[in-house]
């Protein structure tokens, strides 16, 4: 069960957690048609608390908004100053941020018309989304069955609520066999991303990831990308197979709620040794720097408490 806080912005307001409640007919909860981010705090080794690329969250919530026509009735700014706030007044150190924009009561049937536009921004302590022990040593992963959007059927770089369901689908799918996480291919059959995560592959000393047309262009992902240029490893975006996935030195997932998860199987094979190999672990060693504060060089990448 989720670990409640004190209180819930909602609409411009805080609320108790237990009063932040929505009428049956509420549009987004029917029809699915919403955006929300997910952000990370991180409590710093100096003790201060830093939220990690927030100005990215924040403009990603809009384009994707933008992308559904949704029209967020607040500013950028606003809701940037409400996610710092809703941290403080829940007095949260560390834990994880849900900026929700969705569409109220009113009419009903498939077009919103002129229902209202709310927000919800909501903390809560999260720890280690695919487990503490994968971060560690690296989770099994499945490739599953149901496909990844084609770019007309959803909008894949828009953070929509509907498009979740075939996360959903799959993530039930692998984890019912046992495994930590689902891989899901885009249309034409290459490797596109996880159900909430970016993948990369390392071969030969260098990163591969699948360009940014059928994924959620990832803030961990562009991270990551950065990280690993400034240490001088080759990254690559290209598509690339399940089979070239495979025969990978290494694998790993980026995402703001797994952060950097080592992959040690897929579909049965063993990647590289069966865990964490030497890039993967020098390159989640610098994001948890990074967003720890402790690397100067990409301070501007965090937004102090
Ligand atoms: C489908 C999908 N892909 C990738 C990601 C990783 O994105 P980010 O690193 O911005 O959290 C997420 C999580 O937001 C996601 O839901």
């Amino acid at each position: 069960m989720i670990q409640k806080s004190e209180r819930i912005w909602l609409d411009g307001d805080f609320v108790n957690w237990d009063d932040a409640n929505i009428h049956i007919l509420t549009h987004t909860l029917h029809y699915g048609l919403g955006v929300f981010e997910g952000v990370r705090c991180y409590l710093c080794d100096d003790g201060s608390s830093a939220v990690f690329r927030l100005k990215e969250h924040v403009d990603r919530l809009f384009d994707s908004a933008h992308i559904a026509e949704i029209n967020i009735p607040f500013s950028k700014e606003q809701i940037t100053s409400a996610i710092l706030d809703t941290l403080k007044v829940n007095k949260q150190k560390e834990g994880y941020i849900r900026p929700l924009v969705f569409i109220g009561d009113g009419v009903m049937g498939v077009h919103p018309h002129d229902n209202p536009v709310r927000v919800a921004i909501i903390t809560w302590p999260w720890g280690a989304y695919l487990g503490a022990e994968g971060l560690t040593n690296g989770i099994r992963v499945k490739v599953s069955s149901f496909t990844r959007h084609h770019i007309n059927v959803m909008m894949t770089k828009a953070k929509i609520c509907g498009n979740y369901v075939n996360s959903i689908l799959a993530k039930k799918e692998v984890t019912r066999e046992g495994y930590d996480e689902a891989v899901l291919l885009d249309p034409e059959g290459y490797v596109c991303e996880a159900t909430g995560e970016n993948i990369f592959i390392v071969k030969d000393g260098g990163l591969k990831t699948p360009p940014p047309t059928s994924i959620l262009p990832g803030i961990t992902r562009d991270a990551v990308i950065t990280l690993a240029k400034d240490m001088g490893i080759m990254v690559v975006e290209e598509r690339f197979s399940r089979d070239e996935l495979y025969i990978s030195d290494e694998a790993f997932f980026t995402g703001t709620a797994a952060e950097i998860t080592p992959i040690r199987e897929v579909d049965n094979r063993t990647i590289g040794e069966g865990r964490p190999g030497p890039i993967t672990q020098k390159i989640q060693r610098a994001f948890f720097d990074v967003v720890r504060g402790k690397d100067e060089r990409y301070k501007h990448w965090l937004t102090y408490l």
